[in-house]
């Protein structure tokens, strides 16, 4: 059911705030995060463990890379994230204080599946991140953290992916704690930032008709690009991964770093481009960088889109389009930053005229190999 929304997907934007609500509800405690799934497992296990090996596919494997600088920083344990159809077949090094991460939404995805199975027979122990519960993946775990982000029907993932950061962060957070790694004052004020992402989320919602507005302008556009740089980057990509499957325009996804490396010779006159800014405040020394990129791109003609956080004045004099996210801590801005651009592929989709919820050639969930 719609519930009343031109589709599941505009539906399932809508709810964001209340999947990252829901993922976080019976999860905290005065100010510190116990998942009660991961106390199951051990909190001794997850002491000891040194290397973490994230495997996911599509959003889900953008929604890993995000959470991988999280939980580096956080719990100070190396992590790696890899779609989950290269690690199967390529012989990894997998050891007995490897944890995977397992992350997808349908949990019925079969690549996922397969490394899964692969992982524990090499001898890791797998905890799953999943949106439906009895799926299959979560049976063939050690442990699962759910995702709370309600059934998601439209084939591009949205609020699932907002909701497996807020798991991975939980997941971060519990891990720092057991491992010692994160004073209490810290954990707090992360606990305070993830916290307050419904709300800020809504407010970013209540935004959306800007971009909307700018998709209709550009329904003849040929080709999108994507920079982020550091949580950006990833959402950059996933940024890109909504617009290729719902309005069929090539896009691509760089970190903003690997500009001069190749992709600025893609830029022409008239040539769009997004750019995800990171905070004045939290990135003292990234933010000029991209505000740098971003002068580069538009001396040579770029039409840039920038989303960038409240208040912040230097993207004016370069950007085209600034749209605006609340303040937030940079690990945590990501969970703001997507949802201008999946408003922005969804409206292009409606804007040339094609199924939204149905991209063609895609299915749900993907259950063969
Ligand atoms: O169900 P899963 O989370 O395992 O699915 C993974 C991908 O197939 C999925 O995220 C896909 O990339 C989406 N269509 C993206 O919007």
């Amino acid at each position: 059911d719609k519930g009343g929304w031109s589709s599941f997907m505009a539906k399932e934007v809508a709810e964001q705030p209340d999947a990252v609500a829901n993922t976080l509800r019976g999860r905290i405690v005065d100010d510190a995060v116990v998942v009660p799934e991961l106390a199951a497992f051990g909190d001794e296990a997850l002491a000891g463990i040194r290397r973490i090996v994230i495997i996911a596919c599509g959003t889900a494997a953008y929604a890993g890379m995000t959470a991988q600088y999280a939980i580096e920083k956080w719990a100070r344990v190396p992590v790696t994230v890899e779609l989950s159809h290269e690690f199967r077949y390529r012989d990894p090094v997998i050891t007995d204080d490897t944890l995977v991460i397992s992350i997808s939404q349908s949990g019925e995805t079969m690549d996922t599946l397969m490394a899964v199975k692969y992982a524990r027979e090499a001898g890791a122990r797998v905890i799953s991140i999943c949106n439906t519960q009895g799926a299959t993946i979560p049976r063939e775990s050690d442990a699962v953290v759910y995702t709370h982000a309600g059934p998601e029907v439209a084939v591009a993932s949205t609020k699932a992916f907002v909701a497996q950061i807020t798991a991975l962060y939980l997941f971060g957070l519990h891990l720092a704690r057991v491992r010692g790694s994160l004073s209490v004052e810290e954990q707090a004020e992360q606990v305070r930032e993830l916290v307050a992402i419904p709300a800020k989320i809504a407010t970013v919602l209540e935004s959306s008709a800007t971009v909307a507005q700018l998709a209709h302008w550009m329904a003849d556009t040929r080709a999108v690009l994507f920079l982020g740089r550091h949580v950006g980057f990833p959402i950059a990509m996933e940024g890109a991964l909504k617009l290729k499957e719902l309005a069929y325009i090539h896009a691509e996804g760089f970190a903003a770093g690997e500009l001069k490396h190749g992709p600025i010779a893609l830029i022409e006159p008239g040539q769009p481009v997004f750019v995800v800014v990171p905070s004045p405040r939290g990135s003292a020394t990234l933010h000029p960088k991209v505000v740098s990129n971003i002068q580069e791109i538009r001396a040579r003609g770029a039409r840039v889109i920038a989303i960038a956080e409240e208040g912040d004045a230097a993207v004016l004099p370069f950007a085209d389009e600034v749209v605006r996210i609340p303040l937030a801590a940079p690990l945590f801005e990501p969970l703001l930053a997507v949802v201008p651009l999946q408003i922005f592929a969804m409206e292009l989709s409606i804007a040339k005229g094609l199924d939204v919820d149905q991209p063609r050639n895609l299915a749900k969930s993907v259950t063969v190999e």
